[in-house]
């Protein structure tokens, strides 16, 4: 830990709280009454700033438009019964955030700035995390480049941001999913594992293509051969096959996610066999044909554990149990619940 980060506030003289309907918040179109800015020139990152939520001005040649130098993070504060607010595990999210400016040649945040700076916004809007049940406030670091400039090259300055806005549960209901076999999210040597924007650009012909065969959510495999399962949708995949839970292994096309990791640790905790490896489309197939894949899910800051309702390979449709039946994805729900609204003793050290 560096010293304690200078940052300039300047509150809002009007806010929103009060106008805002809280009951019928649809993920990402509600924003705080602030947000944080820095930027980075000079080889330093200087002027962390909160000031009221709005629009920025910058050149439009800047890189970030062109070539797509920008990428995010996705965490969540929660409210406790006691007023209490914790930020879950935005270390994780530190780390990673660097991975991906390592990635796209960008400018790494130094981890103590990173975590700070998401403290000082959210205790400034703490009024704005919901309470209600599966509500939470989204936190989105952001950073993107800068210099006007259309040379190909790495730009020299940089924008970090955070931006944060209350929300709901992202999927109300079983997802029914598709395995993609024609397009491709990432390749080995390319950049999945970043979070960056471009990453989910790329995904959106694919999503609005499933979505116009009747499918909530698709699976990515294998840019190679698409016989091996990737993530699902903008969120990691597990399934709980014959009592094992298992899990495609992080590499170049993978998100090393932070639900992903919560979620191996607590099961490897309950004393559950767990694998991460790759992961066929035929065994995950097989599995929902013999009754041996109990549970399968999407893991991610947003979604949290989002269940499959059913499975869809070159056509062929597979249902599978009741997601309120099946005990392992019960079980991390209630237990990730208990810990981040502060129902339970945070033995794991999770919550900030
Ligand atoms: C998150 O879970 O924070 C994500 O990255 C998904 C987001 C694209 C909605």
């Amino acid at each position: 830990m560096t010293d304690t980060l200078d940052i300039k506030i300047t509150k809002t003289t009007h806010s929103r709280l009060q106008e805002t309907d809280f009951t019928n918040l649809v993920f990402g179109r509600t924003f705080s009454d602030h947000m944080l800015v820095a930027d980075y020139a000079d080889g330093e990152w200087k002027n962390f700033e909160i000031v009221p939520y709005g629009e920025i001005a910058f050149s439009p040649a800047i890189s970030a438009l062109h070539y797509g130098q920008a990428f995010f993070e996705g965490i969540k504060a929660y409210k406790h019964a006691d007023g209490q607010v914790s930020v879950f595990r935005p270390d994780k999210n530190a780390a990673r955030f660097n991975k991906s400016a390592e990635r796209l040649c960008m400018a790494e945040l130094p981890e103590d700035l990173f975590v700070q700076s998401i403290a000082a916004l959210v205790d400034l809007d703490r009024d704005w995390i919901p309470t209600e049940a599966g509500h939470s406030l989204y936190i989105r670091p952001f950073m993107f480049a800068t210099d006007p400039y259309l040379g190909v090259s790495p730009s020299t300055t940089y924008k970090f941001m955070v931006l944060t806005g209350p929300v709901g549960p992202y999927f109300t209901k079983p997802l029914r999913v598709k395995f993609e076999t024609h397009y491709t999210r990432a390749a080995e040597g390319g950049f999945g594992y970043a979070k960056a924007a471009g990453n989910y650009g790329g995904s959106m012909l694919p999503f609005k293509k499933a979505a116009e065969e009747g499918f909530d959510q698709l699976i990515w495999t294998d840019a190679k051969e698409h016989l091996y399962v990737e993530e699902m949708g903008a969120a990691n995949v597990m399934f709980v096959l014959d009592g094992t839970l298992v899990t495609p292994s992080t590499r170049d096309t993978i998100l090393d996610g932070v639900t992903r990791d919560t979620v191996l640790t607590l099961a490897k905790s309950w004393g559950m066999p767990v694998e991460e490896r790759r992961v066929s489309i035929a065994e995950v197939v097989e599995g929902a044909k013999n009754g041996t894949l109990t549970d399968a899910f999407g893991a991610g800051t947003a979604a949290t554990i989002a269940p499959v309702g059913s499975l869809n390979y070159n056509g062929e449709e597979y249902t599978l149990s009741d997601p309120l039946t099946r005990e392992f994805s019960q079980k991390v729900l209630k237990t990730l619940d208990d810990i981040r609204y502060g129902k339970t003793t945070d033995t794991f050290g999770w919550n900030y």
